[in-house]
């Protein structure tokens, strides 16, 4: 086995600590890309342990493959109504538990389940912590009918938020664009920081030919953080005020 890098060690502890929040009959809704991944196989393993009888909806398809090939009951969204808890990773996490989402690709529809959710909890590794958002390019999922205009009104979008200049850039996968699970592509904004990520989430969204953009804002309420040396933080969100609660494993 090769040995675990200190960001697989963090994105460990995070996975364990919110399987710890499963409780037996849960409807859970599993997050999409590595540290998500970890949480699937960790969950997998307690629920066959315990028996415990589990409905879960996942945020992208290779979720739910890797998830039913662990014996997970995988079901759609729809089916299930609404979740209880929703257990995502993030690409960034702002001291207010603002995130960027999407680096994975699957931000509109892991959007949609943690919208889902009574709850949604996050877990990550130290390195997704951030003073203010937007050094991760930031995904926007865009409709490939006319997805160059969009791109015009994305750019006008960022010069009316002190954005002017900032590259937008097409993923791409295989030299083609990168295609989502809804077949859409996807706009990475290299903004650097993001002063008003509210105002900026509206107009992106309010474009035409945009469907969704990777800010998640006032979504989460607590961020599960592993360190590198496999300790946890835990960062909550409370309507009045920041806590961050220190619970070392
Ligand atoms: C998937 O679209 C993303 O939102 C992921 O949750 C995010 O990119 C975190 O992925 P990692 O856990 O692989 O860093």
């Amino acid at each position: 086995m090769p040995e675990k890098s200190a960001a697989d060690i963090g994105k460990e502890a995070a996975a364990r600590a919110a399987i710890a929040l499963v409780e037996d009959g849960m409807r859970v809704g599993l997050g999409t890309g590595s540290t998500a991944a970890v949480m699937v196989r960790l969950l997998a393993e307690r629920a066959r342990a315990e028996g415990l009888a589990l409905r879960c909806a996942a945020t992208s398809q290779a979720t739910a493959d890797l998830a039913s090939g662990l014996g997970l009951a995988i079901e759609a969204l729809d089916d299930i109504g609404w979740l209880d808890l929703t257990i995502d990773g993030a690409d960034e996490i702002d001291p207010d538990l603002h995130l960027i989402k999407g680096g994975g690709g699957a931000l509109l529809r892991e959007k949609i389940v943690a919208a889902a959710s009574d709850r949604m909890v996050v877990i990550a590794d130290q390195d997704k912590v951030v003073e203010r958002l937007g050094m991760f390019h930031l995904p926007v999922e865009v409709i490939p009918f006319g997805w160059e205009t969009t791109c015009r009104h994305v750019k006008s979008v960022l010069d009316e938020h002190d954005l002017a200049q900032r590259p937008v850039l097409v993923r791409r996968r295989d030299e083609q664009p990168y295609r989502t699970d809804e077949g859409n592509f996807i706009l990475d904004l290299a903004l650097e920081e993001i002063c008003e990520p509210a105002s900026l989430s509206r107009a992106l969204n309010a474009i035409p030919g945009v469907v969704e953009n990777g800010l998640f804002l006032n979504i989460c309420s607590l961020a599960l953080i592993g360190r590198h040396d496999g300790t946890m933080a835990e960062l909550r969100r409370d309507p009045h005020e920041l806590g961050e609660a220190e619970a070392d494993e």
